[in-house]
């Protein structure tokens, strides 16, 4: 088996153990057990105990990778592979009992920085919805056995975007004033509350384009590949790669509208 089918067949079998774990804690009861960079970025024992869970399994499995996840300590490794892992994509959904909210697992090669790594294979597991999204560089993003394609042709309607906002208050109105920019471009906005999700919508066709500003290497490093590999475009500041300053993904046409708004004479929000 290539790398990144073996890669991407672990993602997927870790991702679905995560996330009936996840699942099972929730119908149990979620306690918030703490705030993180702001009052309203929260984490819950669950997000712990998974990203527990999933660490043990990739070690188990591949005793020299590096680990990159949200909840605990960065690792480098020595096999130049790092694993990039957010337990709980959606935190906020998961507390208030919203059932979109995902475990996200990729397998990356070089810098464990999304500016410079290359990412070989990935999962994103929703356990409440019942998906698993999964994606293998040069093997195409896949819902089951459905191959995914992005929507490539833009809508006369318009196109349906999806964003996120950051915790911290103070970027919430240079952001509103870029969702603001973008709303001609848009049939309608969706915020789904769930990075991961938003961009394995994208591989589906389900949503025509994601831009957000605030991102975490492990919010987008499982779902970019998936929108690459259904044939979409990401792109980040200076056409350069999504990092947390900007991502900006969908059909190249789209992208290329919304990277002209966001990165035109207003600049990106800060
Ligand atoms: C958050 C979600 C949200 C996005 C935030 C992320 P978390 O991740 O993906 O949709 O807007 O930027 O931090 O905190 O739920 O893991
Ligand atoms: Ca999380």
């Amino acid at each position: 088996m290539a790398l990144e089918q073996e890669l991407s067949a672990l993602a997927v079998d870790i991702a679905a153990e995560a996330g009936e774990l996840a699942h099972r804690r929730r119908a149990e009861g979620v306690s918030i057990s703490a705030s993180k960079s702001a009052l309203a970025d929260i984490v819950t024992e669950a997000d712990r105990e998974v990203e527990n869970l999933i660490r043990d399994r990739l070690s188990a499995a591949r005793p020299g990778d590096g680990f990159l996840g949200e909840e605990s300590e960065a690792d480098r490794g020595t096999t130049g592979i790092t694993w990039v892992v957010d337990p709980i994509d959606g935190t906020v959904n998961y507390a208030y009992g919203i059932p979109s909210y995902a475990v996200s697992i990729a397998a990356v090669s070089g810098e464990p920085d999304p500016r410079a790594w290359q990412a070989l294979a990935g999962a994103v597991y929703a356990p409440a919805l019942g998906e698993m999204f999964r994606a293998e560089r040069g093997g195409g993003a896949w819902l089951g056995d459905e191959r995914l394609r992005v929507n490539s042709d833009l809508n006369p309607a318009g196109s349906l975007l999806a964003t996120g906002f950051g915790y911290d208050p103070a970027t919430h109105a240079p952001q509103l004033a870029l969702l603001g920019r973008v709303m001609p471009l848009a049939r309608d906005i969706r915020r789904i509350g769930v990075a991961s999700l938003d961009l394995a919508y994208v591989a589906a066709g389900r949503l025509d384009g994601y831009f957000e500003r605030g991102l975490n290497p492990w919010d987008h490093a499982a779902g970019v590949l998936m929108v690459q590999e259904a044939g979409g475009i990401a792109v980040g500041v200076d056409g350069g790669a999504p990092s947390r300053d900007m991502t900006i993904v969908g059909g190249e046409q789209l992208v290329d509208r919304l990277a002209a708004i966001v990165f035109g004479e207003q600049g990106i929000p800060t």
